[in-house]
């Protein structure tokens, strides 16, 4: 198999040409139902997987091939992104078995062992896809390494591991099981899954910064005032999350994985090649510059939440976290964090950078916004209005967004005269939408990733290295938990009023749209 060495895209939309045999640890949770299978369906019916694949479920459950084909037949049409006919969905099927067995019970891999001794049957490569809980991925990458299922780098046949996160719980355990999978596996096997990098909106943001020469010479500390980083969610713990969520929290469930990928690719130097290893490694490097902003202690840069009771806007009421499924009634878990960091390098000393992310939120919103600095000399007012009342104001500074979802796009608002015998301006938005523009639907983040996989480009995945400087961010919140209070929120609303303090002394605050 050849990779694409240029890696960070060119690989997709070729068909994978190497058989494989895909093994889906976990095969019979919400991931498997909703994301994994009805992304490999939709490669399939875009002729993207290889000629020759198996798709096995591996499970507890008691199923069998016929009753799992059922299942995930069914899944394909609730979830697949494009329309699934059954004669298609019935062809894609027959490529899937199912394998019941035990992830801590080693006859489950002597049993997969004679199963796949045939490589005519089940394709010698394999992708082993881990949809388990942390506490068993060295149980079964170990029990695979042991039984011979995963073939070292540079033999005949790849095998490959993809790792869903949480990637350790603190930068101690991040890197105790960064050790343990490089016990049994090489780096290059490895592909920890960020399902944030395989967003088509997120991916444009080294394109839009790095093919484009007119932004790039203003994405710094002379021309930049602050950068903020958002993702709101409406939801609460749905779908009986609260067991899982109720032991990370806001922190380690969004900014140690997706909120910092997304401030490396809008802060990081340009790489000498779109490699995954010169993306990866400018990441680090500006994950390493990285740090809290803290004055005096860690509440100078942290803010945490958690929702209490409220209503929805149907009037009907909506439960507090406390009173949500699987969840702790003495809970201390934040639903909602803010924080303020620094980036010590030459481009953005000075420049303060917002995170913030919660649930029950006012809107589903994930957006980057750059905001520049106002204009040296004001030589204009501001005209601002809503409905018919306008106002005059100081300029408005120019602001870049990044919206990663949803009316996914980049704007960029700017002030103009407004039409009229006085000489005041407005702001207004220039804008690029997706939908605006190709009028189609977007893939998913998981087909664009696991078709990477299959192809071997670890562009899109995060390097273990990668994942310690994500953890040595936040880790001193986590040295310094205690101090931290935990402030109530009401739903609906955008999160904490106590998170505006991390503008103090700046003129501006949190975008909330
Ligand atoms: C997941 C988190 O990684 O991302 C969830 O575990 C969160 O808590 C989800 O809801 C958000 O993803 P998206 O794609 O809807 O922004």
């Amino acid at each position: 198999m050849t990779v694409d060495k240029k890696g960070a895209g060119n690989a997709v939309e070729i068909r994978v040409k190497d058989p494989v045999t895909i093994v889906i640890f976990g095969a019979s949770g919400d991931l498997t139902h909703r994301k994994l299978i009805p992304a490999l369906y939709t490669a399939y019916t875009q002729n993207l997987l290889p000629e020759n694949f198996t798709i096995f479920g591996f499970a507890r459950r008691d199923y069998d091939d016929e009753i799992f084909r059922g299942i995930m037949a069914d899944a394909i049409k609730e979830f697949s992104r494009l329309p699934a006919a059954e004669e298609t969905v019935m062809r894609f099927v027959a490529h899937i078995r199912y394998h019941k067995g035990d992830i801590s019970n080693p006859n489950t891999y002597a049993e997969l062992t004679e199963k796949f001794k045939n490589g005519e049957v089940y394709p010698a490569n394999r992708l082993y896809y881990l949809s388990i809980i942390p506490s068993l991925f060295e149980t079964a990458v170990s029990s695979l390494k042991q039984s011979g299922l995963i073939a070292p780098p540079g033999s005949s046949h790849w095998t490959r591991v993809v790792i869903e996160k949480p990637f350790g719980k603190d930068l101690a355990s991040a890197k105790a099981l960064n050790a343990t999978l490089l016990r049994h596996l090489d780096e290059s096997q490895i592909y920890r899954i960020d399902h944030y990098l395989g967003k088509e909106t997120v991916q444009n943001i080294l394109s839009f910064r790095f093919a484009n020469a007119i932004f790039e010479p203003v994405f710094n500390r002379s021309y930049v005032d602050h950068i903020q980083i958002t993702a709101s969610e409406t939801v609460g713990m749905e779908s009986g999350r609260g067991g899982y969520y109720d032991e990370y929290g806001a922190i380690r469930d969004m900014v140690t994985n997706h909120l910092l990928e997304l401030l490396c690719l809008v802060t990081m130097e340009p790489p000498g090649d779109l490699s995954a290893e010169a993306i990866r490694n400018e990441k680090v490097k500006v994950l390493n510059a990285a740090k809290l902003d803290i004055h005096k202690d860690i509440s100078d840069a942290v803010v945490r939440g958690q929702y209490g009771r409220g209503v929805a806007p149907d009037g009907n009421p909506i439960k507090g976290y406390l009173e949500e499924d699987r969840i702790d009634p003495n809970s201390n878990t934040e639903t909602f964090t803010a924080m303020r960091l620094k980036i010590d390098n030459w481009r953005w000393a000075g420049v303060p950078i917002f995170l913030r992310t919660g649930k029950r939120m006012a809107k589903k919103a994930t957006e980057i916004s750059v905001q520049f600095k106002v204009p040296p000399l004001q030589l204009f007012q501001q005209v601002e209005c809503e409905e018919d009342v306008c106002d005059i104001t100081r300029i408005k500074p120019n602001t870049l967004i990044f919206r990663i979802q949803p009316d996914e796009g980049i704007f960029l608002k700017i002030s103009t005269k407004r039409p009229g015998m006085r000489f005041v301006v407005e702001d207004v938005k220039m804008d690029f939408s997706y939908s605006g523009t190709w009028k189609k639907s977007l893939p998913e983040a998981y087909e664009r990733l696991l078709l990477d996989t299959l192809h071997g480009d670890s562009t899109l995945f995060t390097r273990s290295d990668e994942v310690e400087a994500e953890w040595r961010v936040v880790q001193p919140m986590f040295d310094h938990f205690d101090e931290l209070k935990l402030f109530p929120y009401k739903p609906n609303e955008w999160g904490l009023v106590e998170a505006d303090r991390l503008f103090h002394k700046m003129e501006s605050s949190w975008r909330n749209q």
